[in-house]
């Protein structure tokens, strides 16, 4: 008989197949995103994301513990503040939403660890993630607003800043307005290579960031690119980036291998809004099994090259993961 490979051996049984297993998905790898609003009594559900919800502070810490006693590691922090305004001054205000929040929940937890995202389009409002002149981002002028911001953030308690904008050399000031304001030892994980993406829509419902006009093609990339994806990251990492985030995930799986083989900083995937939400409207309507759904799609950004994995299906993944109820 012609001889052939029988690659079944190694499927034939549950342990076999643990053994030789190449990726693992840990609730070690998560970063749960948040939102927290203004306002008291606030835990309202976000109507494109079932499962995630607008907290003001006084209900925040309850999300907070739950997300603590899962052993999640770490949480983001998104803010949607009540004023706006054309340069996004909520964004870096002592008192500002996201500051109160950091300040609060370092103070119940000091050991989780928590990330702010650095960018103006919630705070702006245009919705742009930049200062606008004349019908315009402005990048450089963006840039001074978005230093501020992220010292802000670190002085209220962040553990690292992340910052979403895509403008050019927000690594660069941000690394050296940390360092000046005494925050050396804080880290910024970069959205390096962040794409104009549709699959952001339900997230601009939960953080009401649409843009007003236009739309982020100007600083976000084209997702038809990959070497510019690369050249995104090496001036981030040539900058002192210490992370590297590629976002979406689901879509740009290859980017977030490439960059795993090209550089040598930690890659963290985004598992967006809109990948969540699909997944959700489907198991709803009973057309997907959405626990090996979700834990499919982890182990692929796994698989993939990812390290680390913001995802709004967590907490979820950790019940599932650790068997829980
Ligand atoms: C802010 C920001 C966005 C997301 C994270 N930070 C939206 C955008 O760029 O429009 C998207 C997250 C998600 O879709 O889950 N710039």
């Amino acid at each position: 008989m012609k001889s052939f490979s029988r690659h079944r051996r190694l499927r034939s049984g549950e342990n076999i197949r643990r053994m030789v297993r190449e990726h693992q998905v840990s609730p070690d790898d998560f970063i749960y995103p948040l939102f927290v609003v203004e306002g008291s009594g606030i835990k309202e559900e976000v109507p494109s994301m079932p499962g995630v919800f607008h907290f003001s502070l006084d209900r925040l810490n309850e999300e907070v513990d739950e997300v603590v006693e899962l052993g999640i590691p770490s949480i983001i922090l998104f803010g949607v503040p009540e004023d706006k305004d054309a340069c996004g001054s909520s964004a870096h205000a002592d008192e500002g939403i996201v500051q109160r929040a950091i300040r609060q929940v370092k103070e119940r937890h000091p050991d989780l660890y928590v990330m702010a995202d650095t960018c103006l389009c919630q705070y702006t409002d245009h919705g742009h993630c930049g200062v606008v002149e004349n019908g315009e981002i402005v990048n450089d002028e963006s840039l001074r607003v978005l230093a501020r911001t992220a010292v802000s953030q670190a002085r209220a308690g962040a553990d690292l800043i992340a910052p979403s904008n895509m403008m050019d050399g927000f690594v660069t000031v941000i690394r050296e307005a940390l360092d000046e304001a005494g925050f050396p030892h804080i880290p910024i994980m970069s959205y390096a290579v962040k794409y104009a993406s549709a699959f952001y829509g339900p997230f601009r419902d939960a953080a009401h960031s649409t843009p007003q006009f236009g739309d982020r093609r100007t600083y976000q990339m084209d997702p038809a690119n990959a070497r510019e994806a690369l050249r995104e990251a090496a001036s981030d990492v040539a900058e002192g980036a210490d992370l590297l985030m590629v976002k979406p995930g689901l879509a740009y799986m290859d980017i977030i291998h490439q960059l795993k083989e090209n550089f040598h900083l930690p890659v963290a995937a985004y598992n967006v809004s809109g990948e969540y939400s699909m997944v959700k409207a489907a198991a709803e309507k009973g057309w997907i099994d959405e626990r090996k759904v979700v834990l499919e799609t982890l182990t692929g950004l796994k698989r993939a090259g990812a390290d680390l994995i913001l995802t709004y299906h967590a907490k979820d993944a950790v019940h599932w993961l650790t068997n829980r109820a």
